[in-house]
């Protein structure tokens, strides 16, 4: 199926299996390599994107279901190559060990902080309850996306 929508404001049309994740097509379609595949079962948030303005997990999306959105990565976060506010308050906070979910913890955080500007730690921790991290313990996270807001 011929699929035709726009990542980080860069439009692309590809021919697609109608069976093809929407994780897959990014990655190896689009060689957009920042979302990770952690469980492929919705659990982990590794592979969060923004589909339409919403948070979604692209492994539980078909590419054909993208055609016609606008699909947000992490790779569209830098400005003008430099890492955005909440980038840079996740590395200055050591919100990262390893880096697996932190496209998905920074898709999420992005969501949160466009939705509301000022979020209480419990805001902040539910809005990144579908992204599982193995490394931090999760503290850090919330006060980089915490720093963020201010
Ligand atoms: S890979 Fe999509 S939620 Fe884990
Ligand atoms: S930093 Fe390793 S999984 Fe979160």
């Amino acid at each position: 199926m011929q699929v035709k929508l726009e990542v980080n404001g860069v439009e692309y049309e590809r021919d697609v299996d109608a069976r093809r994740l929407l994780i897959h097509f990014l990655r190896d379609d689009l060689d957009l390599t920042g979302s990770h595949i952690g469980c492929d079962t919705g659990n982990c948030g590794a592979c969060s994107v923004i589909y339409n303005g919403t948070l979604i997990k692209s492994c539980m999306t078909l590419a054909v279901q993208a055609d016609g959105a606008q699909i947000e990565t992490v790779e569209g976060l830098a400005e003008d190559g430099e890492l955005n506010a909440l980038q840079q308050s996740f590395s200055s906070h050591h919100a990262l060990q390893c880096g697996y979910c932190t496209p998905g913890m920074l898709m999420s955080a992005t969501a949160l902080l466009r939705e509301n500007a000022n979020p209480s730690e419990e805001d902040i921790r539910k809005a990144i309850q579908g992204n599982i991290c193995r490394c931090t313990g999760y503290v850090n996270t919330v006060e980089a996306i915490k720093e963020a807001t201010q």
